[in-house]
């Protein structure tokens, strides 16, 4: 979701002159006015700048490109705005697990009632809410038969419980389970996808699910209590192993803790994550002692706000594993991981920090992951955690967060990876504009939907815009096969260059973004866009790019949505993607999936996308 809360990193990793002439640089750049070190930059990329958007002369045109790999008919502005998606005139949709679909038969799907809204216990075998990032694990390559593993971010109490706030232990864990991730076996017949009721591997993990932690941090006094480890929490995008296995990343945990004493005030660690008395009005505090931060100093839950902000592996192919928290890849509002497979066959995830001003991290495991696993270890358990530097001139550096950084001094490995933002912020890491999804090119460059910052008053050459009001979307390549210490970056598109009257191409606040093996990127919003537009999902090339890039829009939502989550059937020709909050939750702005009637709660879905003709998605 587009949560607009204050920036909680109070410092000054840049000085005044920095941004000053970093902001020169990088819109002298973007005007393609001045040849800048052209060896900082991508060599094409840079061309392109400078030629407006287009190939450099080795390269294919940029007409070339575009015509081999994105032709379909863009779903126009005037069409992207009402209370049901709209789909670009070569494809098509429909709808797959909705909020309250059960995992088996013995409970009944929920279809919107607003008298009637899911107890506990049929919450915990329904599908949860806020669908976002996902992943497709086929059975033996299938393109027809599969496994969904799907996180439920966050779903507001008015439409979860039909109240403001909690009244009861009953309503708090209704709300628990309608959060965490779902693992569905579906299958498409009769050219239909639908979930299979009773499959022994549907499952959900809430936020009352068992689960342990693993890696650097595992036995430390920071998260030890008397409790057992529970739950995943606020699971906002995802990543995926070469091992089979999900990553569910948990962003804005803070929000679910609040304070019923009076008694509590914030460490400075906590004030660093965004913790305070009535975080977001879940109000699990008020009858949930692990939720309530003024609990007394010896609760069994004591440490429990240190036990979330994590990224959590999960088996979907084997129901009885407990989900692992694996704490080497550090403790922040983590908004997804981009796995690739770097030099010598090592492990390496990048992912964001969603909060203004914070940063980009990179893990890179110790040695290979085959290697690695046949010796029992993870490779996610073993390794070293990064934070981004992006300097003025096209460079940029990983900063090491261990005891080895003599700017850590002080700080143990555990502290370091506990408080991976206040390491960061003595490391010097970039202050970013609310980093969301990263994603891999097939070229090796690493992409980051950088959303928006409207805080943002001092530019920089990474964070080109103050205020920022509509996102960028910033790449680097990183030497040495993804796991050396430096990278030069440029920015791939500037949302607001897309908003001149009369352009179809607008877009805002980038949010889940992916790029396919072709090279395609595709780009899904948050937040307010312009024109009218509902949010949606836009489709380019990364071999174009700057502010001409051709952005074609393949899907729109519904009113009061967000569109988020991408995964794809091995063959690419079918993509899952979700409508997160449609309408709010509110049913006289739209009853999506449900015919119109006014009443009917809208609930978040997943749709299936296929091309009318049996293409690859994208094209
Ligand atoms: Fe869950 Fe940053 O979006
Ligand atoms: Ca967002
Ligand atoms: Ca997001």
């Amino acid at each position: 979701m587009d949560h607009d809360e204050g920036s909680s990193n109070p410092s000054s990793n840049r000085t005044f002159q920095d941004v000053l002439t970093g902001y020169a640089s990088r819109r002298q750049v973007m005007k393609g006015g001045l040849t800048l070190a052209a060896g900082t930059f991508f060599g094409s990329s840079l061309a392109m700048a400078a030629k407006g958007g287009k190939p450099g002369p080795n390269g294919p045109t940029g007409q070339n490109r575009k015509n081999g790999l994105i032709n379909f008919s863009p779903v126009p502005v005037a069409e992207g705005t009402g209370p049901v998606p709209s789909i670009s005139a070569d494809y098509q949709y429909e709808v797959l697990i909705p909020w309250g679909t059960s995992l088996d038969n013995a409970v009944a799907d929920y279809l919107g009632d607003p008298d009637t809204r899911p107890s506990a216990a049929q919450q915990a075998q329904q599908v949860g809410i806020g669908h976002d990032g996902m992943w497709f694990f086929p059975f033996r390559g299938s393109n027809t038969r599969g496994l969904l593993a799907i996180n439920h971010e966050f779903g507001g109490n008015g439409t979860v419980l039909g109240k403001a706030a909690p009244e009861s232990v009953a309503d708090v864990n209704t709300s628990q389970h309608a959060h965490g991730i779902s693992v569905v076996e579906i299958r498409k017949q009769n050219g239909s996808w639908k979930l299979v009721k009773g499959s022994e591997y549907n499952r959900r993990v809430h936020v009352n699910t068992p689960v342990t932690f693993s890696g650097p941090v595992a036995g430390s006094d920071l998260i030890a209590s008397d409790s057992v480890p529970m739950g995943t929490v606020n699971n906002c995008a995802n990543g995926y192993t070469p091992w089979g296995t999900y990553l569910t990343c948990e962003e804005n945990f803070n929000g679910y803790f609040n304070d019923t004493t009076g008694e509590w005030a914030a460490t400075p660690e906590q004030a660093r994550y965004g913790f305070s008395a009535n975080g977001f009005g879940y109000g699990w505090g008020n009858f949930d002692e692990r939720f309530n931060l003024g609990r007394p100093h010896n609760s069994a839950f004591r440490n429990e706000d240190n036990r979330f902000g994590w990224i959590v592996e999960v088996d979907p192919f084997n129901p009885d594993a407990i989900p692992v928290k694996r704490t080497a890849l550090g403790r922040c509002k983590h908004e997804g991981i981009a796995i690739v497979e770097g030099r010598g066959g090592r492990i390496v995830g990048y992912m964001g920090d969603d909060e203004r001003f914070d940063y980009i991290y990179k893990f890179v495991s110790e040695s290979n992951w085959k290697s690695m696993r046949a010796q029992g270890m993870s490779p996610l358990d073993h390794g070293t955690l990064y934070a981004a530097k992006f300097n003025d001139d096209g460079s940029g550096d990983w900063l090491e967060l261990s005891p080895n950084n003599p700017a850590l001094a002080g700080m143990s490995l555990e502290e370091i990876l506990t408080f991976a933002r206040v390491a960061a912020d003595k490391a010097g890491a970039t202050p970013m504009d609310r980093p969301e999804w990263t994603t891999v090119a097939p070229n090796g460059d690493v992409y980051c939907a950088l959303t928006n910052n409207s805080r943002r008053t001092v530019a920089d050459a990474a964070n080109p815009l103050a205020p920022n009001a509509d996102g960028h979307i910033i790449r680097w390549h990183d030497s040495d096969q993804h796991t050396g210490l430096s990278f030069t970056w440029d920015i791939f598109i500037i949302a607001q260059d897309t908003h001149a009257d009369g352009d179809e191409r607008t877009f805002s606040d980038p949010d889940g973004i992916w790029i396919d093996p072709d090279g395609r990127i595709f780009i899904q919003t948050d937040g307010g866009q312009k024109k009218g537009l509902n949010n949606q999902m836009v489709v380019a090339s990364t071999y174009d790019s700057g502010p001409d890039l051709d952005v074609r829009r393949l899907f729109s939502g519904v009113t009061s949505d967000e569109i988020t989550g991408i995964a794809v059937t091995p063959d690419r020709r079918t993509m899952f993607i979700n409508t997160q909050h449609p309408g709010n939750g509110d049913p006289t702005r739209t009853n999506f999936p449900a015919p119109t009637d006014g009443v009917t709660i809208p609930r978040d879905c997943t749709i299936v996308i296929t091309r009318k003709d049996g293409g690859i998605i994208g094209s």
